[in-house]
């Protein structure tokens, strides 16, 4: 008899992020069958795929618990395989298959475009992408990426640093200006990642700068002093410069668009000024109508993500729709996909990480938030009848992806693929190696198919 003959029930963990592999083990745990989809070849989401790539130890770390997650019996992992509209199945096919519930963990994959003119020019990026690319991600690890000498990046929170760290301790770019909406004393990073390079601030600019916004923070009761001082708080920790970039911040100032060459390349940022004005106890800015040029080669977006719209549930600002009076409410959150059309549930379809909440928080919210949709879907199933011929189903569903015209990626081969990346960072004296496409990393398991077992 099949092991998973034991299940009473089956469900269908869509992304094998944070979020999907603690949900997964949570299902798994109270005796659910769980079979966990991924688009990327690996697991890990973020975790892989975002942290910083010098992370070494963080990251080593992770991929230990995850590991240890995907031993359980009775989680099945599919890689390379994607769910969506323009995907390998449709969650409406996937649902009609007969998993009794689905719950969506696929991250927050879409871009947050602001509708500005000049967003298409050629180098206008959004941090994500780039994101990808440093940490290898096919395929944007293989994407090019045009990185002029002055470089604006918008938003200033964690990944603003961690697109200014690479910029400037891996690119080694002339300058980068963080570009902030609203002051000082708005902005989201830490004084932790600030650390990796707070000594290439220029101090005399940032100064500077504190001073002309210093009456439009003081007009709603902000102390700049204070601001300046969290901000150069980083210094005492800070690692040593490797390059002569200088690091400046532009406060209080909107994109509103971006200039290009005749060539189509980005030549220019214009900003638009801003106040703040007081709003729920928070501030909000407010434009003023004066303009400003930022004379810069490259732009890059890090003002968060949203989720897939071509995923197949309805999205409204930047989410999945959750519904408003959950039946299986967690912590007081509702983890229930919602169609607001007809004013229903999406029956069964449950999401969790920042496919509930888009570019929110670090791994342990997200680790947290899986669980949590994990208890919700538990909840729902309590109603329901055990599975009859689990045996069978997952058959044909092995059947159907054996059928699929692409190579789809097992746990014994992505295991495999994870010890030989180890075994080439060994042999190359690396702290992390990785295949940077798709067709290696198959053609690596394709190739250990072939040899004969011992
Ligand atoms: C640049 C950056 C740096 C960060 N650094 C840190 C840090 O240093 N420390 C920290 O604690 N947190 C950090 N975070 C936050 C952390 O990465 C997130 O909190 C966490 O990864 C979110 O988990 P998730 O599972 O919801 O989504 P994700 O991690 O995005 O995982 C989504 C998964 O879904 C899969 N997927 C996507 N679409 C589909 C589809 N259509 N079909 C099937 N599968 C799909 C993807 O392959 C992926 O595996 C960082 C985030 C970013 C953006
Ligand atoms: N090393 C780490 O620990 C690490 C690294 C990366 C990410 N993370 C985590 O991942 C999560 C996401 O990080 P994040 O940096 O993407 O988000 P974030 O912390 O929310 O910062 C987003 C920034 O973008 C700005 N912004 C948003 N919309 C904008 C718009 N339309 N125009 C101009 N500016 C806009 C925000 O300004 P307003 O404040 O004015 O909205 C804010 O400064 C966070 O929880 C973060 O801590 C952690």
């Amino acid at each position: 008899m099949e092991a998973e003959a034991h299940y009473d029930y089956l469900v269908a963990v869509i992304g094998a992020g944070p979020a999907g592999l603690y949900a997964a083990k949570q299902l798994a745990s109270h005796g659910v069958y769980v079979v966990l989809i991924n688009r990327d070849i690996k697991p890990g989401g973020l975790a892989e795929y975002g942290i910083y790539h010098s992370k070494h130890k963080m990251k080593a770390g992770l991929r230990k618990q995850f590991r240890g997650i995907l031993q359980a019996p009775n989680i099945e992992y599919y890689g390379n395989l994607v769910v969506g509209d323009k995907g390998d199945f449709t969650l409406k096919q996937l649902e009609a298959l007969g998993f009794q519930a689905v719950i969506v963990t696929a991250g927050a994959q879409g871009t947050k475009w602001l509708g500005l003119p000049g967003e298409d020019l050629l180098g206008v990026y959004h941090a994500k992408d780039i994101v990808y690319h440093y940490n290898k991600l096919p395929p944007f690890s293989q994407k090019q990426f045009a990185i002029g000498k002055h470089v604006a990046i918008i938003g200033v929170g964690n990944v603003m640093l961690d697109i200014a760290r690479w910029l400037i301790r891996d690119v080694k770019v002339e300058q980068v200006t963080a570009v902030a909406r609203r002051g000082p004393a708005e902005v989201k990073f830490t004084k932790k990642e600030m650390e990796s390079v707070a000594r290439n601030l220029d101090l005399e600019a940032l100064d500077e700068e504190m001073e002309r916004v210093a009456p439009r923070m003081r007009a709603v009761g902000q102390d700049p002093g204070e601001a300046r001082q969290f901000i150069l708080s980083a210094l005492e920790k800070a690692y040593d410069p490797v390059s002569d970039t200088r690091f400046t911040f532009d406060f209080l100032a909107s994109p509103s668009r971006m200039l290009g060459s005749e060539r189509g390349e980005v030549r220019g940022l214009e900003v638009e000024d801003t106040e703040l004005v007081p709003k729920n106890g928070d501030t909000k800015a407010n434009r003023l109508g004066t303009k400003r040029t930022l004379p810069v080669e490259t732009v890059i977006f890090c003002i968060g993500d949203k989720v897939d719209e071509d995923f197949g549930l309805p999205v409204r600002w930047n989410e999945f729709v959750k519904h408003p009076e959950p039946r299986f409410p967690v912590g007081g959150n509702s983890y229930e996909a919602y169609d607001p059309e007809g004013e229903k549930a999406i029956e069964g379809v449950f999401v969790a990480g920042w496919s509930r909440e888009a570019s929110s928080g670090l791994v342990g919210v997200a680790r947290k938030d899986g669980e949590s949709g994990a208890q919700a879907v538990l909840q729902y199933l309590d109603g329901k009848s055990p599975m009859t011929e689990m045996g069978k189903f997952l058959e044909g569903f092995r059947q159907r992806l054996a059928n699929l015209d692409k190579h789809v990626v097992t746990k014994p081969e992505w295991e495999m693929l994870e010890n030989q990346e180890q075994a080439e960072a060994d042999r190359l004296g690396l702290d992390e190696f990785k295949y940077a496409s798709n067709e290696e990393m198959l053609a690596v398991i394709e190739r250990a198919n072939l040899q004969p077992a011992d």
